[in-house]
Formats: structure tokens, sequence, C-alpha cells
């Protein structure tokens, strides 16, 4: 069995609680993996480093190319710079991927909901480039370049086609940001027009497609956004599945991948063994396809197919953190899961 590294980030706030309770099922379910630990965010600071995206973490993750990450805690309006954001920059892990659906037992307003959501992960918004003109006025720099939309577009249409996704939604605002989303949407349309005929494509306003979506979520299959609007709609589409404990996400680019649950830190409830790791074990799941696909290794896909039977199971079984309206901590829930692999 070829055995593959993977760097684990355990990140802020529940992170630790959520990579333990991952792990442990990693290892139960005989998964081909060994882990190197590396730290980002203010963990890093508190093991005496002096920096919140140590030069040692990004560098692992360059060497073994696979990381499964916590998430890092981000100063609001002041404090350092958001690790996450510069982790993605760093390593040109251009397209986060983010599937969003129904899961058994868990009950909620639509079913059927099957969607994907693709943001550009580089630019938009998140450039962080803002300047103070007068005391009183900032700018903030929304960033668009004809090649990132042009990449992240063919790698959604790429992506459909593999997964045999029958549509993708273009979100965005061109009528009012008429060069950068209109740039955006050129680029969509061009790549449709020119390479993927055969996948339907639409263009809707991003506000308008927030009504939509939740009204209908199964009117949509894939949806393409910048930056920021994937950043929004993914959240909002997490809570029409039962919210940010059951949403996994995945950053990749075309050398290396790094897999972290939408939410954040959760430092309202961090350190109390309350969070749903569900998030975290769903994305080391798809870290496992990843695998099996670029390194064609069968027994991680078998692998990650076992961990789903066995949360799907244990979610049937009415094994559910508080989250979900149960009552099991972030450990039992991952001992109920290793029970049923
Ligand atoms: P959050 O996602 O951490 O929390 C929002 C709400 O959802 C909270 O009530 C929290 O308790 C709940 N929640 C989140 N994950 C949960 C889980 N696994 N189980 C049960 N409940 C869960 O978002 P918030 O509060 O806006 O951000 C907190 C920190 O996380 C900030 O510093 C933010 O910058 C950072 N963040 C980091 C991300 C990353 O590392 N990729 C992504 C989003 C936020």
């Amino acid at each position: 069995m070829t055995i593959h590294t993977v760097v684990l980030i355990p990140g802020d706030g529940i992170g630790p609680e959520v990579m333990n309770a991952t792990r442990k099922i990693l290892e139960a379910a005989g998964s081909p993996l060994q882990f190197v630990e590396r730290h980002a965010g203010v963990a890093a600071l508190d093991r005496g480093g002096d920096d919140v995206l140590p030069a040692d973490t990004v560098a692992a993750v360059r060497e073994h190319h696979v990381a499964l990450k916590g998430p890092c805690t981000t100063p609001i309006g002041k404090g350092f710079f958001s690790v996450n954001v510069a982790l993605r920059k760093k390593l040109h892990l251009y397209a986060a991927v983010r599937p969003v659906r129904n899961l058994p037992g868990v009950k909620t307003r639509f079913e059927d909901v099957d969607l994907v959501i693709i943001r550009e992960n580089t630019e938009g918004l998140y450039s962080g480039i803002e300047n103070q003109i007068t005391d009183d006025v900032i700018v903030s720099m929304k960033v668009a370049t004809a090649s990132a939309c042009h990449r992240i577009a063919h790698w959604a249409f790429r992506y459909a086609t593999h997964r045999r996704r029958k549509k993708i939604s273009v979100f965005h605002k061109a009528n009012i940001m008429k060069m950068s989303d209109g740039l955006f949407l050129n680029q969509a349309r061009q790549v449709y027009e020119n390479d993927y005929p055969n996948i339907a494509y639409d263009e809707v306003i991003i506000d308008a497609g927030m009504m939509k979506l939740v009204q209908d979520p199964t009117k949509f299959d894939i949806i393409l956004c910048e930056n920021l609007y994937g950043d929004i709609v993914s959240d909002l589409c997490a809570g029409l599945v039962g919210g940010l404990g059951v949403t996994p996400g995945a950053n990749i680019g075309d050398e290396d991948a790094v897999f972290e649950a939408v939410h954040g830190s959760a430092p309202d409830i961090a350190g109390q063994d309350k969070a749903n790791p569900l998030a975290l074990i769903m994305s080391s799941a798809m870290m496992l396809n990843h695998i099996a696909d670029t390194r064609h290794d069968n027994t991680a896909r078998v692998c990650g197919q076992k961990i789903r039977d066995a949360y799907n199971k244990a979610l049937e079984d009415g094994q559910k953190t508080r989250d979900l309206g149960g009552e099991l901590s972030t450990s039992a829930f991952a001992k109920a899961v290793i029970e049923r692999l």
C-alpha cells in the first residue's frame, strides 16, 4: 500500500478539537496516510513563533502537496492579515470547491439539495488593497485579471465535465461593477461558448440569485462566483443543509491542495468539546478522493467512501452534535463514526 504524507494544520479555536476527531477517524479507517503537523494562525504565535503563517508550514505543504487544515482566526478591523487568504495566495490555490448536500437524518427545509460552489480564491476584494484617501475616505480595490477569471472558469467547466454535472450558473453583479464583474462574466461566457457548449450555462445577478437559492436550491447545480460572493454564497448554502457544521471544502491549485471546512474557528464554543467535526471529516473524505484522482490510488478512494458510509450511518442512527439538534460532544460523535467504520 502506498502511504501518502498529509500536512495537518489544526488551526485556532475549535480547530484542534475537530482535527483530533478527524485524525482518529482517518486512523481507525486504515487510511493510506501519514501525518506531519504544522501550525498557522494564533496557534503558531502561541508556540513561540513570530509569524501567523510560518515559512515551515508553507514549505511542508509545498513538499507534500496536500494538507488538511482547521480554521484560523482573523482579527476584525485591525491586527494581522488573514492567514487563510495568505495561504491560498502563496500556494496559488485558485479554486475553492464547496459541495453542499442534504445529509441523512438531518432534516431541513429542502430535500435533494445537491450544489457545488466554485469560488475564485485569489483576487477580487480579497486582494486586501485598501487605501486611506483622506481622514474620512477609504478605497478598497476589487482586482479582476483576465487570466485568473479565465483560469477559474475553465477549472469549473472541467470539474463539471468530470463530475457529470449538468449546469453552471455564474453569480455576478456586472450590471453595477461593469468592468470587474464584467470581465469575470465575459471570461466564463467565452469558456462556455468556445470549449464546453454541452454544459448548460446561465448568468444570474447575485441579489436575485440569493433569493432564488433560498426559495428553491434544487434549481441550481454548480454556482461559479468571484471571491467575496463565493464566501457569502457558501455560508448561505450551508444554512440550507444543516449549517456550518456540515459543509466541507477544498482549496485547489495546479500543484497543491488544502482541504478545510467552510466554517471558522467558532470562538463562542471553542475548547468545550461541542463543535461538530463533520465538516472537517467530510473535507478529509474529499481529500482522499483528490489523492485517489491525482495519484491513481484506489485504496484512498475506497477509504474515503468507507468514512462517508460511516458518518452517514451515524447520522441515520440519530448520532448528532448539538448544532444538528443532538446531544453528542465532538469526541462522542467521532466515536460514533468509528464504531460504524
Ligand atoms: P464561524 O464559522 O467560526 O462561526 C459562526 C457560527 O457558527 C458560530 O455561532 C459558531 O459557533 C457556529 N459554528 C461554526 N462551526 C461550527 C461547528 N463545526 N460546529 C458547531 N457550530 C459551529 O464564523 P465567525 O464567528 O464569523 O468567525 C470566527 C473566526 O473564524 C474569525 O476570526 C474568522 O475570521 C475566522 N474564519 C476562518 C475561516 C477559515 O479558517 N477558513 C473561515 C471563516 C471564518
